[in-house]
């Protein structure tokens, strides 16, 4: 799949009137996490991830009559206000994708989004911003261009699209568990867009992911430029081979109902997201002494009660705690007893397996 498989036309006629379109797209937080890019946003290695639920975007996308043809127009509204540094990266994008979409610079447009979760929460927003955007465009352009395409066809292309705003966004166009990036373990994987994991046993579709805000300011270092630092990282290859194994043993015990693996693996991949950020060559730390803490907490508690709990990370230093809903009460417990207890203005967010995006306009 390449640009040109998805290469649009413009208007054959000027717009008569607004058209707007609506989605609401969740977050996503990865199990196997991708860290490390080439070309146009292609990951370096598979990721797999679950979708949430409660942590989403709402973005509303309006197309209007515009007289001339030319560089993209847009009004950028973020939570009821003019945000000019969003909407500044918002047209870098769009106006890299008018191959895509050429109809872009024949319309003024706006877009108005809103976050579930507050913006200081230090959830990823990038996820479920550009997956509703990219929903949004794929939305419009069937509406203005008349095209038809089927369900499929209509997600691959939305997160092909949600790919070239910001990686793990491709992810979150799919409910519960999504695969990015080519793996033998997956047939019909794919670089280019995120496919939908099928095999999944009953006890996997009831994940529950409690994310502990550890710190909500901004990140010392962006996602991006960590993604950068994995050039000429010392422990690249060696990293790329571990992804793609535990890619594979991941989805085997999701088939297989096996809690065990998939909680080794869901840490061992936080872990080491963190251990290659500080081996870099410019190596740095987004874990605080807070995030230690709950982690090796969460270990402790584990290994003391037997409950089916583990831990992952983001590139951040907020916790998110992995569990099933059978244990909802005692987990629930725990978090107020035991983890939270110390954290001073903690904010949490209780989240869980997602059914994955949805149009709403
Ligand atoms: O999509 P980006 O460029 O913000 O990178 C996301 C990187 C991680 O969140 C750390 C891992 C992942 O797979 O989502």
């Amino acid at each position: 799949m390449t640009n040109s498989d998805f290469h649009g036309s413009g208007l054959t006629s000027a717009l008569s009137k607004p058209v707007t379109v609506s989605w609401h797209s969740p977050s996503n937080i990865a199990l196997v996490k991708y860290w490390g890019k080439t070309g146009r946003q292609l990951p370096v290695n598979p990721s797999l991830s679950m979708t949430l639920s409660k942590a989403y975007t709402e973005t509303r996308l309006t197309a209007s009559p515009r007289e001339t043809k030319g560089a993209v127009e847009l009004d950028f509204w973020f939570e009821g206000k003019q945000n000019a540094a969003f909407g500044k990266r918002m047209i870098t994008f769009l106006q890299s994708i008018t191959d895509i979409f050429p109809w872009l610079e024949q319309v003024s447009l706006k877009i108005e989004t809103h976050n579930t979760f507050p913006h200081s929460a230090g959830i990823a927003s990038s996820a479920s911003a550009f997956s509703a955007l990219a929903l949004c465009l794929c939305s419009l352009d069937m509406e203005l261009n008349g095209i038809l395409l089927d369900e499929n066809e209509f997600r691959f292309k939305a997160s092909y699209v949600a790919r070239l705003g910001s990686g793990s966004a491709c992810r979150s166009v799919f409910p519960g568990l999504s695969v990015w990036g080519l793996t033998k373990a997956l047939p019909g994987s794919s670089d280019q867009v995120a496919v939908p994991v099928t095999e999944i046993h009953p006890v996997f579709t009831t994940l529950r992911d409690t994310i502990i805000i550890v710190n909500s300011k901004e990140k010392s270092v962006s996602s991006s430029e960590g993604h950068n630092r994995m050039i000429g990282h010392p422990f690249a290859e060696a990293r790329i081979k571990q992804a793609g194994r535990n890619t594979a043993s991941l989805l085997e015990a999701i088939k297989t109902g096996d809690k065990q693996t998939f909680i080794r693996i869901v840490e061992n991949e936080a872990l080491t997201l963190h251990a290659l950020m500080m081996t870099s060559d410019d190596g740095f730390m987004l874990m605080h002494p807070e995030t230690v803490r709950i982690i090796s907490r969460i270990q402790e508690i584990r290994k003391e009660t037997g409950l089916d709990i583990c831990f992952t990370l983001d590139a951040g230093p907020n916790v998110h705690l992995i569990y099933f809903e059978n244990q909802i009460e005692q987990v629930n417990k725990l978090i107020v007893e035991d983890l939270d207890i110390k954290i001073k203005q903690n904010i949490r967010i209780d989240d869980f397996f997602g059914k994955g995006p949805i149009k709403v306009g």
